[in-house]
């Protein structure tokens, strides 16, 4: 299919498993992140590129070099973010609201949100005007609807504010461009996976598999069922939704 491919924080865990859907799909793919260390690196469909999508200059330059007119639909996987992690040795993160940093909630909604909102703004004009159709999958989250529980994360520790109000914020996002883009042939569209098993400790693990009817943490691959259906065809009719990934975590 001639199809050109965009992923944000195409650095991060997750991003493999979106990479593996676009490429059946894409006969070229963009992956953007600020962890590259090169400026575009080449490998077989797959261009690196080093670009801060919090920058409007240096997304609207990066854009304006890019042919979307020798393709015939261009789609958009927005994943980066700045996400809280638990690792083997427990939460990265110890946060409440009374000993909170501001500049370091500024930095993560101006990452998540306006940077999603820049690069978005880009993507759209250039496929309205050279005309395809287009396609954008944004990356929320279960806390785009739901807040964390924190039993999960030890004793007096909560997950940071930033990223609830940034993924609540993703759906607004979401369904404003979906609204706003309609009529040029351009579907936007959100997934919201819980936590993803990734080699966290053992009482994590546990402990948040409690909070889903299903009893487990969802899997990096079981996420590529729903990117492949909300950036194909097959969803056609389907814009401005948010698909929940949670093993019914939501539901009780
Ligand atoms: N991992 C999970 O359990 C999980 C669950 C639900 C939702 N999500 C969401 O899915 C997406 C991907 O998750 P992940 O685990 O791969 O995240 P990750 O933290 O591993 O990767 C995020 C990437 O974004 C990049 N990035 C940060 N700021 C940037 C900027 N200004 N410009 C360009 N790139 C920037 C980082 O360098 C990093 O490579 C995120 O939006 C995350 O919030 C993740």
């Amino acid at each position: 299919m001639n199809t050109l491919g965009f992923i944000t924080g195409s650095n991060g865990f997750l991003a493999q498993n979106v990479i593996k859907v676009l490429e059946k799909y894409c006969k070229k793919i963009y992956l953007i992140d600020l962890a590259y260390n090169e400026d575009e690196v080449e490998e077989g469909i797959l261009h690196k590129k080093k670009l801060d999508i919090t920058s409007e200059k240096n997304v609207d330059t990066f854009f304006q070099n890019i042919d979307f007119q020798s393709f015939d639909k261009s789609i958009l996987v927005n994943m980066a973010a700045i996400d809280h992690k638990v690792t083997k040795h427990g939460a990265d993160f110890k946060w409440n609201i009374e000993e909170s940093n501001v500049e370091k909630l500024r930095k993560s909604i101006e990452v998540s949100l306006i940077g999603t909102f820049i690069i978005s703004k880009y993507f759209c004009t250039k496929s309205v005007k050279d005309n395809i159709e287009s396609n954008i999958l944004n990356f929320a989250s279960d806390l785009s609807v739901l807040i964390s529980n924190d039993s999960v994360y030890g004793e007096n520790n909560h997950k940071p504010i930033d990223y609830s109000i940034s993924k609540h914020g993703l759906i607004g996002l979401t369904k404003y461009f979906a609204v706003y883009y309609a009529k040029n042939n351009i579907r936007v569209n959100s997934i919201s996976p819980s936590g993803i098993e990734n080699d966290q400790n053992e009482d994590f693990v546990e402990k948040y598999s409690m909070l889903a009817p299903i009893g487990r943490m969802i899997t990096s691959e079981e996420i590529e069922g729903a990117v492949e259906f909300l950036v194909t065809d097959k969803s056609s009719f389907i814009t401005g939704q948010n698909i929940i990934l949670d093993g019914g975590k939501s539901l009780w």
